[in-house]
C-alpha cells in the first residue's frame, strides 16, 4: 500500500533512501492481517500489506527480508480458493505461513492438506518437539490460539516438524534449506503466549532483520507518497478535532503545505464549546489554513425523524461530503479529500474482503457514491490509534493534542438513541461535560480510552424533593482499551462515579437516573450507536 506513491530510491526528507528493510504481509482474507503487520511493526520493521494476487514486481523490491502469508477464511482445495504467484517461492526471502497460508505453502510445495479430525478454535497446548530458532525462548510447550478446519495432513518434502497439538500434528513445520516457515496458530493474536516472540524470531533469527525502524520513517514515507499523490493539485482536509483528522492533516500540510485547506464542520452535534476550543488548537498550534462552517441547522434538519443507527450514520455521511463540495467549489479545483480513516473504522465497516459490518464509521462505509473529488488521501488506514499518536508525537503534535480522547465523526448523533433533539443534545451534552470535568479532577485522564455519556431515551420515575419525577436517563460510558478494537469497561473509583451521579441530576434539567454501563467489547461496541 504504502509504496504505490513512492518513487524507487525516492530521497526522503531526511535524506533517506527508500531501501530499508521491509517485511511484505500478503493477505489471504484473514480477520488478523492487519495484526500481524502491527506486530511487526511494533518489533521495528517495516512492513507492508499486499493483496495475495499482487503483481510480483510490488513484492519482490529491495530491501525484501522476508515474506508472511495471513491466515483467510477459505479451505486451499476450494476453487476460488485464494493462491499468489507462484513466483514469490523463488524471492529467495524466508516465508512464514500462517494458518490459511501454512496450508497453501503446504499444498502448493506437493504437501496435503485436509479436514482436521477435529476442528479447533481457541486456546491450546501446543508442545514444541524440535528447538529450533524459530522457537527460541519456548519452553517444551505453550499456549497458542488455533483458529481452523483444515491441517495439513503430510508434509512437502524437505520439511520436518517442529512443534504438534494433540489434533494436529503439525502444528509447525520448517524447511532450513529453502527458509520456509509454517505454524497452523495464528502467533499474531495477544492469546497465544510468547506469540510476539514467535514473530521476533522470525524476523530477527531467520529473516536477520536488524529493527531499527522508527515511526518518524514512516512519517517521511508518508509524506513523500502524499506528496507524490497530490503533485501541485489543491487538497481538501476534514478536520473532526479527533487526534487522527489532526495527524492526517499534519502529514498532508508537511507535504504540500497550504495547498492545503483544513475544513471544521459544526455538524452540531459537538460536545460543549468544542467547536471554539478545537478551532483554537489547530490555528495556534498547528499553524493550519481552516475555515470553519457551521452546518448545524442543515444536519439536524436532515436527521429530524430518524431513528435508525445506520440511517444516521449514512446521512452524516452523505451530508459531510456535500459540505465539503460546496466548501470545495468556492476554493476552486480542489482534487483530493484527506481523511483521517483509521484501521479499526475500515475493519468494523466491512472494508476487509471478509469481515462483518459492524457499523458504518462515516469515513468509509457511509460514503455516498457520487463524490465530487478526484479521490481520498487517508495516510492513516493501515494504522491503529496508537500508532497514530505514535506518529503525531513524532510529527511534534503537541501531546494534549494526540493525547485527547477519541471522538466519532458522526459524535453526538450516535449518543443520543434514537431521534436526535436539540433538547435530548443539551442533556448529553451538559452532562458530558461534567464527566469530563470530574475525571480531570480525579486525575484519570490519561487511564482511560474514552469516557462520555449517553442518552439512552428512557425516562424513569424518580423521587425528588417531596415529588415524583418521570425524566431521563444519562448512562456514563467509560472503558480502558490500546486499540479501540477490543475494550473493558473502566473501574472507574465510586466517590468518583458517586460525585457525577449527583452532579448529573442536581445540574442537568430532565435528567433523573444515571447508570454506569459495565459492558466490555466485544459483546459491546464503544459508541451505544
Ligand atoms: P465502536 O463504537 O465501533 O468505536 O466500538 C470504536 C472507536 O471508533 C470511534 N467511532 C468512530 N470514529 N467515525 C469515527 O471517526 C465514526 O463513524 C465512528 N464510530 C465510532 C469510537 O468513538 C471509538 O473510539
Amino acid at each position: 500500500m504504502f509504496d504505490r506513491f513512492v518513487p524507487k530510491g525516492a530521497v526522503l526528507e531526511t535524506g533517506k533512501t527508500m531501501t530499508e528493510e521491509k517485511i511484505v504481509v500478503l493477505d489471504f482474507g484473514g480477520q488478523y492481517s492487519q495484526l500481524i503487520a502491527r506486530r511487526i511493526r511494533d518489533a521495528h520493521v517495516f512492513c507492508e500489506i499486499l493483496p495475495h494476487d499482487a503483481e510480483l514486481s510490488r513484492i519482490i523490491v529491495p530491501g525484501l527480508k522476508g515474506i508472511v502469508f495471513t491466515g483467510g477464511p477459505d479451505s486451499v482445495y476450494a476453487d476460488d480458493a485464494p493462491r499468489c504467484d507462484p513466483g514469490v517461492f523463488s524471492a529467495g526471502v524466508p516465508i512464514l505461513g500462517i494458518c490459511y497460508g501454512m496450508h497453501l505453502l503446504s499444498a502448493e510445495l506437493g504437501g496435503s492438506v485436509g479436514a482436521a479430525r477435529k476442528s479447533e478454535f481457541g486456546r491450546t497446548d501446543m508442545k514444541i518437539t524440535e528447538a529450533h530458532p524459530l522457537f527460541s525462548g519456548f519452553g517444551e510447550s505453550t499456549i497458542v490460539w488455533m483458529n481452523h478446519n483444515d491441517v495439513v495432513l503430510a508434509l512437502p518434502k524437505g520439511f520436518r516438524t517442529l512443534a504438534e497439538t494433540e489434533s494436529c500434528p503439525y502444528a509447525a513445520a520448517a524447511d532450513d534449506s529453502r527458509r520456509f516457515y509454517m505454524v497452523q496458530y495464528h502467533p499474531e493474536v495477544h492469546h497465544s503466549v510468547l506469540g510476539t516472540t514467535l514473530i521476533r524470531n522470525f524476523l530477527f533469527n531467520i529473516c536477520g532483520c536488524t529493527g531499527d525502524w522508527k515511526m518518524g520513517q514512516l512519517a517521511d514515507k508518508l509524506i513523500a507518497e502524499i506528496r507524490e499523490k497530490a503533485g501541485d493539485k489543491k487538497v481538501l482536509s476534514a478536520l473532526s478535532g479527533g487526534v487522527d483528522s489532526s495527524v492526517a492533516s499534519v502529514l498532508v500540510h508537511k507535504a504540500i503545505g497550504d495547498r492545503l485547506t483544513c475544513i471544521f464542520v459544526d455538524h452540531g452535534l459537538l460536545r460543549k464549546n468544542e467547536a471554539r476550543e478545537v478551532m483554537q488548537f489547530y490555528r495556534e498550534s498547528l499553524g493550519l489554513k481552516i475555515i470553519m462552517v457551521d452546518a448545524s441547522e442543515r444536519f439536524l434538519s436532515k436527521l429530524s425523524g430518524v431513528t435508525d443507527p445506520e440511517r444516521k450514520r449514512k446521512i452524516i455521511g452523505e451530508e459531510f461530503i456535500r459540505v465539503f463540495e460546496e466548501e470545495a467549489k468556492k476554493i476552486g479545483a480542489v482534487d483530493y479529500l484527506v481523511q483521517g480513516t483509521i484501521y479499526p473504522d475500515v475493519i468494523e465497516s466491512g472494508g476487509s474482503k471478509k469481515a462483518a459490518v459492524i457499523k458504518s464509521h462515516h469515513n468509509v462505509g457511509g460514503l455516498p457514491e457520487n463524490i465530487d473529488f478526484k479521490g481520498f488521501i487517508e495516510p492513516l488506514r493501515p494504522l491503529f490509534k496508537d500508532e497514530v499518536r505514535e506518529l503525531g508525537e513524532a510529527l511534534g503534535i503537541p501531546r494534549h493534542l494526540v493525547w485527547r480522547q477519541p471522538f466519532p465523526g458522526p459524535g453526538l448523533a450516535v449518543r443520543v438513541l434514537g431521534e436526535i433533539t436539540p433538547e435530548k443534545l443539551r442533556m448529553v451534552r451538559e452532562s458530558d461535560a461534567i464527566l469530563r470535568e470530574e475525571v480531570a479532577l480525579a486525575g484519570l485522564e490519561q487511564d482511560i480510552w474514552q469516557y462520555f455519556t449517553v442518552f439512552p431515551n428512557v425516562r424513569t420515575v424518580g423521587v425528588m424533593g417531596d415529588g415524583r419525577t418521570y425524566d431521563n436517563l444519562i448512562a456514563i460510558r467509560a472503558v480502558t482499551s490500546t486499540d479501540a478494537m477490543t475494550v473493558e469497561f473502566a473501574e472507574l473509583p465510586w466517590p468518583v462515579l458517586r460525585k457525577i451521579s449527583e452532579r448529573i441530576v442536581n445540574e442537568v434539567d430532565g435528567v433523573n437516573r444515571v447508570v454506569f454501563d459495565i459492558t466490555s467489547k466485544p459483546p459491546g461496541t464503544i459508541e451505544w450507536e
